[in-house]
């Protein structure tokens, strides 16, 4: 298994792995949210690809990718946020949510980010259970958003 950022031949693998795994919604454009991500901090948009159904068990590239996990991160100088944290059912229960979650942590540290967020969807009882086990804590706070542009 191989962790890295994100190439623009994943694209369609990567659409294609958060519409599997229930993370689009109706009012974002999933390749709007690439263009972005990758537009602002490319480095922080992390691929798990599974080096051996690519063919490419050196990791030195040359098959062609196999996307089974994602993890899409940005920095706004206060807070990471981490996005889009994604693994296929098929790979699910291998340690895959944790690698991905660390790298982004270790990438948001290192630009010198003080503190990791992320918002999880009520009901999402799994997530919940993930993240509890990973050192994330809720906080005592409510989110608000308000939609600048509409996908
Ligand atoms: C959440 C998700 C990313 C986890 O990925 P994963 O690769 O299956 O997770 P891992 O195999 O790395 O599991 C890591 C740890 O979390 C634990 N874990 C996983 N699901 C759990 C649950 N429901 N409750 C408690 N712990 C859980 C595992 O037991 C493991 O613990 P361990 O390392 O001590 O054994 C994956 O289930 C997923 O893609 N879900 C659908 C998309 C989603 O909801 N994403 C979150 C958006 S906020």
């Amino acid at each position: 298994m191989l962790l890295r950022s994100f190439a623009e031949t994943d694209r369609a693998a990567v659409v294609a792995l958060w519409c599997e795994v229930g993370l689009t919604r109706s009012w974002n454009d999933p390749g709007k949210d690439i263009d972005r991500a990758v537009a602002t901090w490319p480095d922080l948009f992390l691929v798990a690809e599974d080096a051996a159904a690519s063919g490419d068990d050196d990791g030195e590239g040359g098959g062609s990718a196999v996307v089974v996990g994602t993890a899409l991160c940005g920095y706004d100088g206060h807070r990471g946020w981490i996005y889009y944290l994604a693994v296929a059912p098929t790979h699910q229960g291998r340690g895959i949510g944790r690698a991905l979650i660390a790298e982004a942590e270790s990438r948001l540290e290192a630009l010198g980010c003080p503190k990791a967020m992320l918002m999880v969807r009520r009901g999402n009882e799994k997530a919940h259970g993930f993240y509890g086990g990973s050192g994330y804590a809720e906080d005592e706070v409510v989110t608000f958003g308000k939609r600048l542009i509409a996908d």
